[in-house]
């Protein structure tokens, strides 16, 4: 199977929009997704199959630190690589960048091993940091060019 990975634009944001309603239970908005899709400071990239959006990312860069938004691979593609080549796609595109860190549910075992196998490390626990429900979250950090 060939994915294809490319920057999100305007005629990608029902796609992103339906895919977050079906993962998140906080899922990001139309309106969310076009206002980030303006920020300088965001990257948004999509895979497709068959022309079908099957996955996205959103990465914030700020201060020289990436902080990963957003990360969703729609149920039937998954355990394919997707989310796994999104993310270094992103991560390449800020080349400069020393760290990248992010938040996850503790109970997101998939979401966890996949920060993992990317060499996140968990360096703090927010409690009762998630609402819808109610759940601790992960913070966790990578290091570049280690
Ligand atoms: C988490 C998620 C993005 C992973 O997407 P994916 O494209 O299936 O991930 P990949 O195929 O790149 O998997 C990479 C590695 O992550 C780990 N992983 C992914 N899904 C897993 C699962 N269900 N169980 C255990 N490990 C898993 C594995 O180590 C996997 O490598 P392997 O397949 O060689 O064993 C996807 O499950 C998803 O969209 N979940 C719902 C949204 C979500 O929770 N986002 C994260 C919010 S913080």
């Amino acid at each position: 199977m060939e994915f294809i990975y490319r920057d999100a634009d305007k005629s990608d944001i029902k796609d992103i929009a339906l895919l977050e309603k079906s993962v998140f239970s906080d899922s990001w908005s139309e309106t969310v997704l076009a206002t980030s899709l303006c920020n300088p400071l965001y990257k948004l990239l999509c895979a497709f199959l068959d022309s079908k959006l099957v996955g996205y990312a959103c990465v914030m860069c700020v201060c020289e630190e990436i902080s990963v938004n957003r990360i969703a691979v729609a149920e039937n593609a998954r355990r394919m690589g997707i989310a796994t080549e999104l993310l270094k796609q992103c991560f390449d595109y800020f080349p400069d960048v020393e760290r990248a860190f992010l938040e996850v549910r503790e109970s997101n075992i998939s979401a966890v091993k996949l920060y993992e196998k990317l060499d996140f490390k968990v360096i703090s626990v927010r409690k009762n940091y998630y609402s819808k429900p109610t759940e601790n979250a992960l913070i966790m950090e990578k290091f570049f060019g280690q």
